[in-house]
């Protein structure tokens, strides 16, 4: 595990997992990778034989290969070398309450401030059966972490990693049933500052809050999510906060804070784009764009990556800066996501609707100036990132975003960054990547403008900054902070007890 320190049994648990499956014509089941930053951080992590994995069965492939294993325990031919996954079938209903509408079109609207406030949020009679799904869900993962826990009892204790926003609850319910293990819980998101958590029903914040401070390390990709966590702690349940300490304090119980950027693991991502693959695609998108300078996004087509803004400031480049016409192309890779929101199918209909207008403006015979892709393709974005010129990540606000560190480590000849302030990110990378504030899409087509413009020596000098913080904090580093975060407070409450 790149070489961080593991001693006894870890158990992670998250919503998504390292496999999911799908269901040919044929009926038998194929597997791929998980999608998403939080995969592909624990995947790096995972493949020790001393780790569990526990994860949802989310579609219904996935259900038929849980159904089909023992316990739902997958085959490890199935989930990849020395992974152990253990899969919940969760049933379907409780799957989608959960998911959809507490986890995504609630907390992840929270945590995003992604509202829409003259008309929603509205927590009428249906919220409540919702809530009560989430919890049912969250008991179930909190039930299975603590029967293998107690399987792993006669060694070293395990220690249990929580995932996400999902499992908000689940730490409170572990340690209520298996008092003792060692839990962490980490957010992949941002966190909403109190004025904006204000607007969950009174009792499902404060539930959310102490479901956190059930474990005893709570991680945050960085500070000012995790200041915003402590200070809703304040507001909301007037817990005690060492803020010297980074410790909160509530009910008796001590949950420390801690802060963990996750970064990238180079070597392995340069690695896998220097695959065949990878080249093929490369040379695929030269010819499509004729040796033009190259702007590069990639993203899930997610509402919080901004993307109709960032389409709409290439827009107002090209309008203003008319110089660059056919000396540029703009990469948009959307990938599909959570479309069984509707937010999202009308979101995706809006990037394409805005993606046309820039085409009938600015297309000409022999200049495309922008090409969107729709359609998952891992290579290709790998290969996009190594020939960026300009990387443009402007979430409108992002726990991390991986892609922002990904792109200057990936990038052949140095790529300039423009970055949302909005981003994680920002807070490690801010220093050489050009700033912008996401909903200003006037400044974001100046930076725009300035990243194309700038000199390759400077473009190189900036990237080669940007790819050392990238790379500062690989995902076996920030996996193995947070198991000795757990070790140093177990070591401290030994001396006290
Ligand atoms: C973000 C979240 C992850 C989630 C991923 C993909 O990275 O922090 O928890 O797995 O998005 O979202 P999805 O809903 O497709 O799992």
């Amino acid at each position: 595990m790149g070489g961080a320190q593991v001693d006894g049994p870890v158990l992670i648990a998250s919503n998504r997992g390292p496999v999911s499956f799908t269901k040919g014509d044929d009926g038998r089941l194929s597997a791929k990778r998980g999608g998403g930053g939080m995969v592909s951080g624990l995947s790096a992590v995972a493949d020790e034989s001393d780790m569990l994995w526990v994860c949802a069965a989310l579609s219904d492939g996935d259900r038929v290969a849980a159904r089909a294993a023992p316990g739902g325990m997958l085959d490890r031919d199935q989930t990849g070398p020395g992974m152990a996954v253990r899969m919940l079938d969760i049933p379907a209903a409780v799957f989608q309450r959960a998911y959809n509408a507490v986890a995504n079109s609630t907390l992840w609207f929270v945590h995003h401030m992604l509202y829409d406030t003259p008309s929603r949020p509205s927590f009428g009679p249906s919220f409540a059966r919702e809530w009560e799904a989430f919890r049912r869900y969250n008991e179930m993962f909190a039930a299975a972490l603590a029967d293998a826990a107690r399987a792993a009892a006669d060694g070293t204790p395990a220690r249990a990693v929580i995932q996400d926003y999902h499992l908000c609850l689940a730490p409170r319910m572990l340690a209520d049933q298996a008092p003792g293990i060692p839990i962490a819980h980490f957010s992949h998101t941002p966190w909403a500052p109190p004025d904006y958590y204000r607007l969950l029903p009174d009792d499902v914040g404060r539930e959310v809050l102490t479901g956190i401070l059930g474990a005893d390390h709570a991680g945050f990709l960085c500070q000012r999510w995790a200041d915003a966590f402590v200070d809703c702690c304040e507001t909301f349940l007037g817990a005690t906060v060492d803020a010297g300490r980074g410790q909160v304090s509530y009910r008796g119980h001590i949950t420390s804070i801690g802060v963990h950027p996750l970064g990238v693991d180079a070597g392995q991502l340069r690695e896998r784009a220097a695959e065949r693959d990878v080249l093929a695609r490369m040379a695929a998108l030269a010819g499509a764009t004729d040796g033009r300078q190259l702007i590069v996004r990639v993203d899930r087509t997610e509402l919080s990556k901004n993307i109709v803004r960032g389409l709409e400031a290439y827009r107002e480049l090209l309008r203003t800066h008319p110089e660059w016409h056919r000396k540029v192309a703009h990469v948009a890779f959307a990938y599909p996501s959570r479309h069984d929101l509707p937010e999202y199918r009308e979101y995706t209909a809006a990037v394409q609707r805005m993606a046309r207008q820039i085409e009938d403006e600015f297309a000409e015979p022999g200049w495309d100036p922008l090409l969107l892709e729709v359609d998952d393709d891992y290579p290709r974005s790998l290969a996009a990132c190594r020939m960026a010129d300009v990387m443009l990540i402007n979430p409108i606000r992002d726990g991390m975003n991986l892609v922002a560190k990904e792109g200057p480590i990936l990038s052949d000849h140095g790529c300039a960054l423009v970055l949302s302030t909005e981003a994680g990110a920002a807070a490690e990378l801010g220093d050489n990547a050009l700033l912008v504030n996401p909903f200003d899409v006037a400044q974001t087509a100046r930076a725009l403008h300035e990243a194309l413009a700038m000199s390759p020596d400077e473009r190189r000098r900036r990237s080669a900054a940007l790819a050392a913080a990238a790379a500062a904090m690989p995902p076996s580093r920030w996996f193995s902070d947070q198991l000795a975060a757990l070790d140093r407070l177990a070591a401290s409450r030994a001396r006290v007890g």
